[in-house]
C-alpha cells in the first residue's frame, strides 16, 4: 500500500526536523517491508528541497512529494512551479488537483489534465486527486461529477502511452465532503465509487486507487480491508508523525503486490 501525508500549508523548518526525527527514531524500513508499505510525505514547494536533503541525510525510506504544480513548463508565471523545478531538485511526484486547488483557487479539470500530461511527460509520477462535494452526493450527481473530472484525464494518459511514455499514475479519491470533516466515506460508498472509476474508462494499466478524508487511527484498519484501495492520502492525522507510524502498524500484513505503492525514485 502507498500511504501519503499531504502536510497541505503546514510545517516550518524546525516542524520538519522534529518530524523527520520521530520517523527516524522508529525502526521505520521493517515496518515498511513487512507491510509492504512505500510513504510518501507531500511537502509545501518551499520546503522539498530541504525535506528532500533531510530525508536523504537520515536516510528514511520515504519518498517526497509536491502538493501541486503547474500547467506550464516554465516562462513568465508568476509564483508557479513547474515539472522541470521539481526535477531539478529531485522530486518525481506530485499531487494534483486536490479539491483544495479547485475550490479556493478554481482549478479546473482542464488544469488538472493539463498537469496531468506535463507529469506524465515530465516522469513525474502525478497522484490525482478527484471527488464529489456534498452537493453533488445529496443531489444524485456524483458519478457524473466523477466522469467529468476523470474522463479527460483517462484520455490524457491513454494519449502519453501510445506515445510510449509509462510514468505510473495514482488516482485519489477525496470526497470534498469527507476532508477534514472528521466524517470518512464508507466502505461501500469507496467501492462503489472506485469499481465505477475503474470501469467507467479504457485506463491502459489498472488504476491505483488511494483514499483520502478524514482517516486517522479509528478507521484506517477498516478502510484497509477494502481490496479496492491501494493506499491514503491523510491530512490532519498525519501532520503527527505518530500518527503515520502508528496508522502503518495498524494496516493488516499484506500479500498484494500488484497495488503497492510504485517507487519512483
Ligand atoms: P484530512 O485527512 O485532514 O481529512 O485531509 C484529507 C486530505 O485532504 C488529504 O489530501
Amino acid at each position: 500500500m502507498f500511504l501519503v501525508a499531504n502536510w497541505k500549508m503546514n510545517m516550518t523548518r524546525s516542524l520538519i526536523d522534529g518530524y523527520l526525527d520521530v520517523l527516524a527514531g522508529r525502526p521505520m524500513s521493517g515496518l515498511l517491508e513487512r507491510k509492504r508499505l512505500s510513504v510518501a510525505l507531500a511537502a509545501p514547494h518551499i520546503y522539498l528541497d530541504y525535506v528532500n536533503r533531510e530525508v536523504h541525510r537520515r536516510k528514511l525510506p520515504v519518498q517526497i512529494v509536491a502538493q501541486d504544480v503547474s500547467t506550464r513548463t516554465s516562462g513568465a508565471f508568476t509564483g508557479e512551479v513547474g515539472v522541470p523545478n521539481l526535477l531539478d531538485i529531485g522530486i518525481k511526484g506530485s499531487l494534483i488537483g486536490h479539491s483544495e486547488r479547485r475550490r479556493f483557487f478554481r482549478e479546473t479539470d482542464e488544469d488538472v489534465v493539463a498537469k496531468t500530461g506535463l507529469c506524465l511527460n515530465g516522469g513525474v509520477v502525478p497522484i490525482i486527486c478527484f471527488g464529489e462535494s456534498r452537493p453533488d452526493r445529496e443531489n444524485g450527481v456524483t458519478l457524473e461529477t466523477l466522469r467529468s473530472q476523470l474522463e479527460p484525464v483517462c484520455e490524457e494518459i491513454v494519449r502519453a502511452r501510445e506515445e510510449g511514455i509509462y510514468t505510473p499514475f495514482y488516482l485519489a479519491y477525496e470526497p470534498v465532503w469527507a476532508i477534514g470533516s472528521g466524517v470518512n466515506a464508507g466502505l461501500s460508498d469507496i467501492q462503489e465509487v472506485v469499481t465505477f472509476v475503474c470501469e467507467a474508462f479504457p485506463w491502459p494499466d489498472p488504476p491505483n486507487c488511494l483514499y483520502g478524508g478524514s482517516v486517522g487511527l479509528e478507521n484506517i484498519r477498516e478502510l484497509a480491508s477494502s481490496e479496492f484501495l491501494s493506499g491514503f492520502l491523510v491530512g490532519s492525522s498525519w501532520l503527527d508523525p505518530n500518527g503515520l507510524l502508528n496508522s502503518a502498524e495498524l494496516l493488516p500484513q499484506t500479500e498484494r503486490t500488484a497495488q503497492e505503492g510504485v517507487r519512483f525514485k
